[in-house]
């Protein structure tokens, strides 16, 4: 069974309150919402302001994916606005324990972050301290980009070592990521599948969201 997130960044902000409202009729699992500062990323995003006013209309899990350069410095904003889960990049922090201790003493949950040319070895070591290991499988700055295929191996390098381990981690997979390839993606070892663009574009939400869920 996997867990279908929306990214918020390919909704119609617009409209905001009724793609929220539409995320929770469908019986997504989380929100995902990706915070971008213009420096970690070339992109600039929302912030905790954003995050509140949709905590305020939903009671879904916040997934609140963090693309800045200082993602500490903003880790109790986005907390106090509504976030359940709060990651950051291991290329901002290649050791990221003391991040890692501070949310979890905010009482959040935790989640790390690895760009697609990185190798998964850098991450491996420290994912006993995460609830969730996001793999990028794009470059992150913007959605509606395709899925790099070489993410598959990350997906299942990081699979191998949660067995045999027995972590409780779960896998995230976050870009280009669409009803055609979640299959692939799950079946090596995903447990989440973010989904920007392919949701919020597509002709059925509802049967998109089914047969995500049936993987
Ligand atoms: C990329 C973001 C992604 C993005 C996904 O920087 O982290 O979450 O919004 O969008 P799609 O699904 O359109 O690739
Ligand atoms: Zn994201």
């Amino acid at each position: 069974m996997a867990k279908i997130a929306p990214s918020i960044l390919a909704a119609d902000f617009a409209r905001l309150g009724e793609e929220i409202a539409d995320c929770d009729r469908l019986g997504v699992d989380l929100l995902h919402l990706d915070i971008m500062d213009g420096h970690f990323v070339p992109n600039i995003s929302y912030g905790p302001a954003i995050v509140k006013t949709i905590d305020s209309v939903t009671d879904s899990f916040l997934d609140v994916h963090l693309m800045l350069s200082e993602p500490e410095n903003y880790f109790e904003a986005f907390k106090k606005a509504g976030a359940d889960l709060i990651t950051f990049h291991i290329e901002i922090h290649p050791d990221p324990k003391a991040c890692a201790k501070q949310l979890r003493n905010l009482g959040l949950a935790t989640g790390i972050s690895l760009n697609p040319d990185k190798n998964i070895d850098l991450v491996l070591p420290h994912l006993h301290l995460f609830d969730y290991l996001l793999v990028m499988s794009v470059f992150p700055g913007f959605g509606g980009q395709s899925f790099i295929e070489s993410s598959i191996d990350t997906i299942r390098a990081a699979r191998e070592y949660i067995d045999a381990n027995k972590l409780n981690t779960k896998i995230e997979v976050d870009g280009g990521v669409d009803g055609g390839n979640a299959a692939k993606i799950v079946q090596a070892g995903a447990d989440v599948l973010v989904m920007g663009t392919a949701f919020f574009r597509a002709a059925d939400r509802k049967s998109l969201v089914t047969q995500t869920q049936a993987l």
